[in-house]
This record gives structure tokens, sequence and C-alpha cells, in this order.
């Protein structure tokens, strides 16, 4: 902490005087999360916190695509994002002819996309979801059939949890939590006995199956804190457990997790950099943004 202490000190100071906040997401690093973050939370909390914010500049401590939906849900704000290529392999991974590709093959049904996207296939979309509200959001569709992009793991666990619809997917994954395989988790098991397990949807459907528990980032901090389980194994970014460990002393982590090289082009020094010179700001065409906020006001109702 001692090395990060100036940074600190300098982004909190210059934050008052920009009148800006932070919107955190869990994947930062501790740093960011205990020493700068004025929020902190998944994305649908973040998204929500977005449309409340007053101060005059949001500094989104994430990815991208965070980033777009704060200046989508709140346009007058100066949206900065630290590092602009600071990406997401599943926002990569469709365009909005993707989009239209899966309406030719299934028409009618409905398209639900991940938040992980950019404006225009949010645009493109009838509605967005998040991994805290995915399953809530296709059983509240009014159809048989429903298209879920772009996260084939996450529409694959959805499909068993509403096994009542259709769910066709689009082929993209999360290039952090697609590693993870069920045989890890077996074998990871075996040798620990006693360790609760906790997955996040953008795993595998075999990885989610054989966890205790599967959530949204801000899911699994609270099942862990409600827990309180002796040992734990959280199958998601590595911060995760760093961030949550010092308010959890008696729940050991163990076990290998992977690191998401977007969140992690977010630094203290990007951050102040970014507060100081105002550069980064995340602009979003007006009549792309207007589409693409139907969709996430719509997720954001449906969700309360
Ligand atoms: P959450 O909505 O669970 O925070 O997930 C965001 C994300 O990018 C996970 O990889
Ligand atoms: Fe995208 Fe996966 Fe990184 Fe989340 S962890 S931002 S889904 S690449």
């Amino acid at each position: 902490w001692a090395i990060h202490a100036p940074y600190v000190a300098a982004i909190n100071a210059l934050k008052a005087q920009r009148n800006a906040v932070i919107l955190a997401h869990n994947y930062m690093t501790p740093q960011i999360y205990h020493g700068i973050a004025d929020v902190v939370g998944d994305s649908l909390q973040l998204a929500i916190k977005a449309t409340e914010v007053e101060a005059e500049v949001i500094v989104q401590c994430g990815v991208h695509f965070m980033a777009e939906t704060s200046k989508i849900l709140n346009p007058a704000k100066t949206v900065l994002i630290p590092d602009m290529q600071a990406g997401c392999s599943l926002a990569e991974s469709i365009t909005p002819a993707g989009i239209a590709e899966m309406r030719r093959r299934y028409p009618g049904a409905p398209v639900v996309t991940y938040v992980n996207t950019t404006a225009e296939v949010k645009a493109a979309s009838d509605i967005c979801c998040t991994s805290s509200n995915a399953a809530q959001i296709v059983a509240g569709l009014d159809a048989d059939t429903i298209i879920m992009t772009p996260d084939k793991y996450l529409a694959q666990n959805v499909a068993r949890e509403v096994p009542q619809k259709t769910i066709v997917w689009w082929d993209g994954a999360c290039e952090v939590h697609e590693q993870y395989t069920a045989r890890d988790l077996v074998e990871f098991r075996d040798w620990n006995p006693g360790t609760r397990i906790i997955a996040h949807p953008e795993c595998p459907p075999d990885v989610v199956a054989e966890a205790d528990f599967s959530g949204s980032t801000s899911g699994i901090i609270d099942y862990v804190t409600r827990e309180q389980p002796e040992r734990a194994m959280l199958v998601t970014e590595c911060s995760m457990a760093s961030n949550i460990s010092d308010a959890l002393p008696g729940v050991e982590f163990i076990g290998p997790c992977n690191m998401c090289p977007h969140m992690k082009r977010i630094t203290l020094e990007k951050v102040l950099w970014s507060l100081h010179s105002l550069e980064g700001a995340v602009e979003v065409d007006p009549e792309v943004a207007a589409k693409a906020r139907v969709s996430v006001e719509r997720m954001i109702d449906l969700s309360r």
C-alpha cells in the first residue's frame, strides 16, 4: 500500500476538484477498489448507479462497454475511461450484422443481449441483460424462443435455469471464464475437500454444474459474505478474492484464478492521468445511444 498511497491521495484530491465520481467494477485491483472508488459493484449495479450520478464527471474503472453504458444512461456527463483499449472478448465477438443474422435465422424471436457489447449491438437488440438478471429477463419475455447474444455459456446456463424457454445463442465467450474446465474443479475438490466452489455464469455449463453456487460478481460476494465458508474457491477473475478477503478473515480463499487482461489495463497511474487531462472521454452517437438506452432501460425496469 505504501507505494500506492501518493497516487491514492492525489486521485482523491483531484476527484473533488473535478467534481468526479469513480465507478469501479468488482474486478478492479484492491488499490482501486478500496483506495479510490466511490461505488463498487457488478455490471448491473454500476449501470443503475450511473443513472443517479449528479457529479459532472464519471471515471469508469472497468472496461469500455461499461463506460459506454454509463454514457448511454447519463449522456450529459463526461464519462472517462482511463484506458480506451480496455475491451472485452465478448464485446468483440459480435456486431449489429450478427444480430441481424440471428433475427434472420429465428424470425420473430426477441434478442436478449448481454451488456458486454458495444452501443451499436445494444441498439440492434430488444433488451439487455447482465449475469445477475439474465434468467429473470428471459423468463419474463412473452416468447417461447429467445435469442441470447453474445455469450454462449451464459445462454446455456440460463437455458438450464429457465427450461420452459427455447434459447438459441451466438457463439461468443469470455476469454477469462472459458479457460476453466469441469475437470479442474473435480480435481480441486478431491484435493481440497470441504472447499466451497463458486463460479461466474460466464463459465461453461459443466463448470457451473460442478460448483456449489453461481452468480454475478456481486452475487458471489453476497454468497461468500452470507455463508462464510472456511475455504472458498472463486472461479472467476483474480481480484475478486483479493478485494473481499480483508473483510472476511474467517474465509480462506484458495485455488487458481484467471486474470482479465482488459480489466487490468486500468491502473492508478492511468486514473490520475485521466482526471488530470480529462482525456479518454467516451462518446456515443446520439441516435445509437437513444436506441441502446431503450434496451438497457428495459432491462433495468424488468430487474427492479
Ligand atoms: P458481472 O456483471 O457479474 O459483474 O460481470 C461482468 C463481467 O465482465 C464478468 O466477466
Ligand atoms: Fe470481458 Fe471476460 Fe474480461 Fe469480463 S472478464 S471484461 S467478460 S473478457
